[in-house]
């Protein structure tokens, strides 16, 4: 059986989000030109396209932090409700775009760390003043996340005295100590060098091992490759082509995903 707010009736086939036929345009530019996508329930799904072609407008739509002018966005098969038409178009109840908004958690490229709080304070933060969950039941889960990172030792440390990789691998335990539905990454590596590219890789990976549902945006093709259930090829705010990623990296079919791979990837 399927309800609103249960998360223990929702049967494991249905998607947590689905996108249908999205159209978003800032003033006279049209990013999104009608984009369906699913986030099916423990898979791995990843977003890839050039720069400028639309992923980071796409999650964000999904994650309702921007609004789109057309089609259906669905969260566990609940559509979110608009009010108006095109350009005036609004979620209707700011209710349901709270509680489907602290289901998703969305780890950036820059981190977004507050620097005048410690990394526990850091993970402990949205729990504690969003979710209003207990203080000593937030640390505890929180500390569990840091550790699960590789990054346990660093509970009283400020982002400022760590590195990139380890203030990306404290922005993946915030995230995760939401206990959302899916992870939202937009090019979770692409501010790192290449050594502590790596640490996060391997987070990721582990998660995706784990069986969480994320959407990935990334330019790495070697992890979309590797850790992807379904790979999404964005080209100008239409997807060009779709599928497994062996059969997407392995035997593309269009001009422009071969030629977007032949540029991305490293022979
Ligand atoms: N807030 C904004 N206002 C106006 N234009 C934007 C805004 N955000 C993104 N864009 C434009 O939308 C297009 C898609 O951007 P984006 O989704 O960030 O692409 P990607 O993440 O694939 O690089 C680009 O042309 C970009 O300049
Ligand atoms: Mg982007």
């Amino acid at each position: 059986m399927l309800t609103k707010d249960s998360k223990s009736e929702i049967s494991a086939d249905q998607p947590v989000i689905e996108i249908r036929d999205l159209h978003k345009s800032y003033g006279d530019l049209e990013v999104l030109k009608g984009v369906s996508m699913t986030a099916p329930r423990g898979h791995v799904t990843s977003l890839i396209g050039s720069s400028g072609s639309g992923k980071s407008t796409l999650l964000r739509c999904a994650n309702l932090l921007e609004d789109s002018q057309r089609g259906e966005i669905l969260f566990n098969g609940e559509p979110i409700l608009w009010k108006g038409d095109g350009p005036h178009r609004r979620p209707a109840d700011r209710k349901q775009v709270t509680r489907i908004r602290t289901n998703l958690s969305m780890v950036f490229q820059q981190f977004n760390l507050w620097a005048h709080m410690t990394i526990l304070e850091n993970v402990m933060e949205a729990p504690v003043t969003v979710l209003g969950r207990d203080r000593k039941e937030v640390e505890e889960k929180a500390r569990i996340y840091l550790d699960k990172v590789g990054i346990g030792d660093k509970c009283d440390v400020y982002p400022a005295q760590m590195s990139g990789g380890q203030q990306q691998r404290a922005a993946i335990a915030r995230a995760l100590c939401m206990e959302p539905q899916a992870l939202l990454f937009d090019e979770p590596t692409s501010a790192l060098d290449p050594e502590l590219e790596q640490e996060v890789i391997k987070v990721i990976k582990a998660l995706a091992e784990e069986g969480r549902t994320m959407i990935i945006v990334t330019h790495d093709m070697r992890m979309a490759s590797d850790i992807s259930d379904h790979v999404v090829f964005l080209h100008k705010g239409l997807i060009e082509e779709e599928g497994h990623p062996s059969e997407l990296f392995g035997k593309p079919k269009s001009e422009r995903l071969k030629q977007f791979l032949s540029a991305t990837v490293p022979a």
